[in-house]
């Protein structure tokens, strides 16, 4: 500090009012700032690094940095390295679950040049630009395959055309009642009842049938996905929320019992839905697909964490829902207190095909449905917030 002023230690109260001065910049900036010494013991502290740590100053003071900074721990070597060789370190991400969500932290740790072995850590807390990365990395991936599905959809729609057409021809063609047909039989002395007699006999009909069925099916299949990346081919009606999501509770709950399912015996549901929301304008079918596919997964997380049987037997499997509105808009929150996921399945879990549970019957395809129809059906935003063994939140929010 003394260097830092500069200033000439005879004029006392100058002095004082410097370090005054420098004390409000530390404690007015926007991030945490420890200064901790060679034992990493924390030796100053401003009201950022206290919120953070959610701990009292006299509390923390002389203390090691990691009982204040738990996500801090495991990168200990590398503060050493900023304390021994005089370096600074700089630390880009660093997660922790905090308040039982993860939250992310940009670290820097860097020596004083006035004091030996003492180094200052310096965290920011970079979880909304993180979020927000994520989602923008989502939107672009989303938006890449909604270009390559309508590609293979339109490219298929062809030869699936002349396919079905071949078929419908070929079927006219054979059909002993057209004079055409007769006709041409005729010339070449063909008998064309016979012929059909034998295309029954040796079910050539039947496969005929068979590929017109596939092509038809397969045909359907493309013009939805054409639909999917065309949003307004779905038609919008005013909806009330609470009700349809009442309703997809209803559907889960048949869905699991259906599956007879022991270990959501217990589960609970908990809903904390603003009566006084107006109705919006929505697609019912669906938004109702959405609530149930996030239902779906909460259920099954909190199957996973009570198969895992690391729980006490009183766990009890918990899924809230809330409803409420903020800033003019819809925020709808879908909570479990399930196995969690890792940072890794966080990134990845809106990804098509993307599952952790391929072998109990998962094709990764609920989720990037929902994301589908958030964003590009609604315009919409959503959010996950997740860790491990601790629970997940769906956040979604939907202009009014
Ligand atoms: N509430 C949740 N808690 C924990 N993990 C979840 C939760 N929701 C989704 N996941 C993770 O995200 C992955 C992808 O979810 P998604 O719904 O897309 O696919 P799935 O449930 O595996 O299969 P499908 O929905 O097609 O049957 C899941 O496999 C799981 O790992
Ligand atoms: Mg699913």
């Amino acid at each position: 500090m003394r260097r830092i002023g500069g200033a000439d230690d005879s004029v006392t109260n100058d002095n004082m009012n410097i370090q005054e001065f420098f004390s409000s910049i530390i404690e007015s900036m926007p991030s945490a700032l420890i200064t901790v010494d060679g034992n990493l013991h924390i030796k100053q502290i401003n009201t950022n690094a206290l919120r953070i740590s959610k701990a009292v100053e006299g509390e923390v003071l002389n203390k090691s940095v990691f009982a204040s900074f738990p996500m801090l721990e495991s990168y200990e070597s590398e503060i050493q390295v900023a304390l021994t060789q005089n370096a600074t370190v700089t630390l880009d991400r660093v997660e922790y679950i905090n308040q039982e969500l993860n939250n992310y932290y940009k670290v820097t740790c860097y020596p004083l040049d006035a004091i030996d072995n003492v180094i200052v850590i310096q965290i920011d807390d970079i979880t909304q630009r993180e979020l927000l990365e994520q989602r923008i990395l989502q939107t672009e991936k989303m938006h890449s395959l909604d270009g390559l599905a309508a590609g293979i959809a339109h490219e298929v729609n062809n030869p699936l055309s002349a396919i079905i057409n071949g078929i419908q021809n070929i079927k006219r063609r054979l059909d002993p009642e057209r004079i055409a047909n007769q006709e041409s039989a005729d010339q070449l002395a063909l008998d064309l009842e016979k012929l059909n007699a034998y295309l029954e006999e040796r079910e050539i009909k039947f496969f005929l049938d068979s590929i017109e069925e596939g092509a038809f099916r397969a045909s359907n299949i493309v013009s939805n996905m054409l639909k999917f990346t065309k949003p307004d081919t779905h038609s919008r009606e005013p909806c009330d929320i609470n009700l349809l999501l009442d309703q997809s509770i209803k559907f889960a709950i048949k869905d699991y019992e259906l599956q007879n399912d022991k270990s959501l015996a217990n589960i609970e549901f908990e809903k904390n839905f603003d009566a006084a929301l107006p109705k919006i304008e929505v697609l019912p079918l669906e938004l109702q697909q959405v609530f149930f596919n996030l239902i779906r997964n909460a259920e099954q997380a909190i199957s996973a964490r009570v198969a895992a049987q690391e729980e006490s037997e009183d766990y009890i499997g918990k899924i809230s829902i809330e409803t409420r509105l903020e800033d003019g808009n819809l925020i709808v929150v879908v909570a479990d207190n399930g196995c969690g996921m890792n940072d890794e399945v966080v990134r990845k879990a809106f990804d098509p095909y993307f599952s952790t549970r391929h072998k109990s019957g998962g094709h990764g395809l609920g989720l990037s449905t929902v994301y589908r129809i958030i964003k590009s059906l609604l315009g919409g935003e959503i959010e996950v917030r997740s860790a491990v063994n601790v629970g997940t939140q769906f956040i979604i929010t939907l202009q009014i």
